[in-house]
């Protein structure tokens, strides 16, 4: 596997958190989630609100993942691991889009083609004044 797609470490993924990463294209940039679904397959979501498409879900020291969903902690949108399906909250239907992630001799890649590489943490670009707000 490529190491500049090497996002994290297997064994820091887990059920009832999240690990925020940066994933990069050129000079494009956008963040991600990993966490771990209930039949321990790794998944990685968009890093924000569909909602407000602003606002993170994991700003950096993991989302809030309560009852087996993450939550959005600004208006308390529920997505479920399996899907990124909102299930309640002012932007239920919608989905979180996700990104093509493969663990390889425990550490976990960024595989998406859309993608070039990727490394650990928040991104320093991440401009947070833009971006559409979906008004309920
Ligand atoms: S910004 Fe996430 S629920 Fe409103």
């Amino acid at each position: 596997m490529d190491e500049e797609r090497r996002i994290a470490a297997a064994d820091e993924v887990s059920a009832d958190e999240t690990v925020v990463f940066t994933a990069k294209s050129g000079f494009e940039t956008t963040e991600g989630i990993l966490t771990r679904r209930d039949d321990g397959s790794v998944i990685a979501f968009t890093n924000y609100c569909p909602h407000w498409r602003d606002v993170r879900l994991d700003t950096g020291s993991s989302a809030l993942v309560r009852n087996g969903e993450l939550v959005c902690q600004k208006h308390g949108a529920t997505f479920e691991k399996q899907s990124g399906d909102c299930n309640f909250g002012p932007c239920e239907g919608a989905v979180l889009d996700t990104f093509e992630v493969t663990v390889d001799d425990g550490a976990v890649y960024l595989t998406d083609d859309e993608w070039d590489a990727a490394e650990p943490g928040l991104s320093e670009e991440r401009d947070l004044s833009s971006g559409g707000r979906i008004d309920f």
